[in-house]
């Protein structure tokens, strides 16, 4: 069997055409969607991700502020702007791109984040709305995972879902997502003691642990879903997944590549919660 591609790109690119029309009518109405990114620190593939995510919104018609740390940076300074932000009421989405420095408390500065303008949805607010079956901003990892789960008609309903890895970005906010549209779902990590029985029984496998190709072909259950949510860059410089594409394509039914998979449809999701609260304010439906 030789896998069906989940082209990311393409369904970004449908994706976004929509959000544009969407923005378009917002600013029409006077309310120009507003995305602020901070980023604190010289870590190269964040400085990437902000830059993409800039350049996203421009594409689609979403205002953007970037305000940038040194790595040294006092957290006041930061604290200090995501208040000056969470009161400026022309913004609408607020993001810190992690991870941050060390001398951070993450949890701190996230929970800083109005929780109306947290379109990461990392918020904890959002993340019990989100435990809870009622969303309110979605991770956008996940959201995008479902998103392209969604385009290739993956059924869900009593499927066995497997993801490995537990991060509050992905493993955890995606178990949750899979477990509400009805999968039985299995959550993998570094304690588990034999990966290769949860991953064979697979419907559909998410991994995302950041290891190079530690997804191997014989770990795949035939005609399986595999998402790929890693990106980790070689010695020679190219990118890879956390999944062995080359073995995994002919044991999969679908499965989504590196890069151009899962890797645009997060900015995608970015894009659309930030457009979702401009919406909800043009409403002045806070929450
Ligand atoms: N670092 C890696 N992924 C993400 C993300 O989705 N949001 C933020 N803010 N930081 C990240």
């Amino acid at each position: 069997m030789t896998a069906k591609i989940i082209d990311g790109n393409a369904l970004s690119a449908t994706l976004r055409g929509q959000l544009a029309e969407r923005a378009a009518a917002l600013s029409a109405k006077g309310v120009t969607p507003c995305l602020a990114v901070i980023l604190v620190g010289e870590d190269p593939a964040s400085a990437v991700y902000v830059r993409n995510k800039v350049a996203g919104c421009e594409k689609a018609g979403i205002r953007s502020l970037k305000f940038v740390y040194a790595a040294d940076a006092k957290p006041e300074e930061v604290f200090a702007k995501i208040a000056e932000l969470n009161a400026d009421a022309s913004v609408h989405g607020i993001l810190v791109q992690l991870p941050l420095p060390k001398h951070f408390d993450s949890d701190a500065v996230l929970e800083a984040i109005d929780a109306d303008k947290d379109v990461d949805g990392f918020h904890a607010e959002n993340v019990g709305a989100l435990a809870q079956g009622n969303p309110r901003f979605i991770p956008c990892t996940p959201y995008g995972v479902m998103k392209m789960l969604e385009s290739v008609g993956t059924a869900l309903k009593g499927a066995e879902a497997v993801i490995v890895g537990r991060s509050n970005i992905v493993g955890k906010p995606m178990a949750l997502l899979l477990l509400a549209q009805g999968c039985t779902v299995t959550v993998c990590h570094s304690q588990t003691r034999d990966l290769n029985f949860h991953t064979r029984r697979a419907d559909i496998l998410v991994a995302a642990v950041g290891r190079p190709k530690m997804i191997t072909g014989d770990m795949i259950k035939p005609g399986a879903t595999v998402i790929d949510v890693g990106i980790n860059r070689l010695p020679d410089g190219k990118l890879c997944g956390d999944v062995d594409f080359d073995s995994a394509k002919d044991v999969a039914g679908a499965i989504t590549p590196v890069p151009g998979g899962v890797g645009p449809m997060t900015i995608t999701m970015l894009l659309t919660n930030t457009l979702e609260a401009a919406e909800r304010r043009l409403q002045g439906e806070k929450k």
